[in-house]
């Protein structure tokens, strides 16, 4: 497959030019409002003028990046401030592949399909192990794939898109085995505030030179138009990824910096809490509609999304493209994360009209 075309685009444009209404099952933005600090701070920003106006260090505000490694328990030093999770992700692959110690990157299938086009633009070679039917992983089926070619391991929990949550054994044989290799593993945490299993372990929580964590405020304060994430490297990436996220971008913007940090400092646990609560209630909803439809599905752990597969039905484009049409819902073929989920379709619970959309889901498959 080719992931370097994300068919997420297709898809939308292919919804949005429907002559009806259409349920956008597809899109990971939170539809809900930003925290009051984004607000507060972006008002703040704009009289500031001047010096404040200018380039901000190529890392991130120190402020901001002090805040974020005094809340995970890391030195500052190891913070980069990047444009998204999505950049953070591309440093810290192209970090890992620069060591020479493998152009192998282990990914799960199904795959959020960002890696493997970012890992096939930077020259490595995408190898998959298939995650379990409830999209746990197997740590041995990874000690199993990995070999001397290994350079990388990615993983993301909780999971787009099965919505599985790694327990903390998982997440230590994962380093394990990416230090067994001479490797790195890179776990992508986006979704960390979305974890309603209890279960979430951060790979920040192992100490080792051979992971490296991503992580962004995109999701967990619906800004996903503001552009900033983070990722935490061990010492022997960190240059690597600062000297390339210099070269790419210079740096970040500093007025989305600026409401970030204020937001961080003024939002409470429950702005958190909510959201959870939400999506719970809207996953209830859904999977309701899913078992009128005769559908199988996994209820995610956390995140965003849930999977399904209907009878007869298999998560092909064209079939995506007939339930725009015949149904006015949008949601993502399977096929668009690998091979294992060629079956299924992957809905995005991020819009308030998902009681809609199911009822619409079970009168066309009636
Ligand atoms: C697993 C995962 N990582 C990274 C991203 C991108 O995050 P950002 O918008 O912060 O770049 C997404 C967005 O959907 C995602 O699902």
């Amino acid at each position: 497959m080719d992931y370097r075309t994300p068919q997420f685009y297709r898809l939308m444009s292919y919804a949005a030019q429907a002559d009806h209404d259409v349920v956008d099952m597809v899109s990971g933005s939170p539809d809900w409002a930003a925290p009051a600090g984004i607000a507060d701070g972006l008002q703040a920003y704009a009289d500031r003028g001047g010096a404040d106006f200018r380039y901000p260090p190529s890392e991130g505000l120190d402020a901001l990046r002090e805040e974020i490694a005094a809340r995970r328990g890391v030195s500052r030093d190891q913070v980069i401030v990047t444009n998204g999770a999505g950049e953070a992700n591309y440093l810290a692959m192209a970090a890992a592949l620069d060591r020479g110690t493998g152009s192998g990157v282990l990914l799960t299938d199904p795959v959020y399909p960002y890696y493997p086009g970012k890992i096939q633009l930077l020259g490595g070679e995408p190898r998959y192990v298939p995650a379990e039917r409830d999209g746990t992983l197997d740590p041995a089926a990874v000690r199993g794939v990995a070999s001397e070619d290994t350079g990388a391991i990615v993983v993301n929990t909780p999971n787009n898109p099965t919505g599985a949550v790694y327990p903390e054994e998982t997440m230590a044989e994962l380093v394990a085995v990416a230090e067994e290799h001479d490797a790195v593993l890179l776990s992508d945490e986006v979704y960390d505030h979305f974890d309603r299993s209890g279960e979430f372990t951060s790979a920040l929580g192992i100490n080792s030179e051979h992971r490296a964590v991503t992580n962004a405020f995109s999701k967990s304060m619906a800004i996903t138009g503001f552009r900033v994430g983070y990722g935490v490297f061990p010492a022997a990436l960190h240059d690597a990824a600062r000297t390339r996220h210099m070269l790419i971008n210079v740096t970040g913007s500093r007025p989305a910096q600026y409401a970030v940090l204020r937001a961080l400092r003024s939002t409470g646990p429950d702005y958190y809490a909510e959201k959870r609560r939400l999506l719970g209630e809207r996953i209830e909803t859904f999977a309701a509609a899913l078992e009128e439809c005769g559908a199988e599905f996994t209820r995610p752990e956390g995140g965003f999304y849930v999977m399904a597969r209907f009878p007869d039905y298999p998560g092909s484009f064209e079939n995506a493209e007939r339930l725009v049409d015949r149904a006015g819902v949008a949601g993502m073929p399977g096929t668009a994360f690998g091979e294992s989920r060629a079956d299924w379709f992957r809905f995005a619970l991020l819009t308030p009209a998902v009681e809609t959309a199911g009822r619409r889901l079970v009168d066309f498959f009636e």
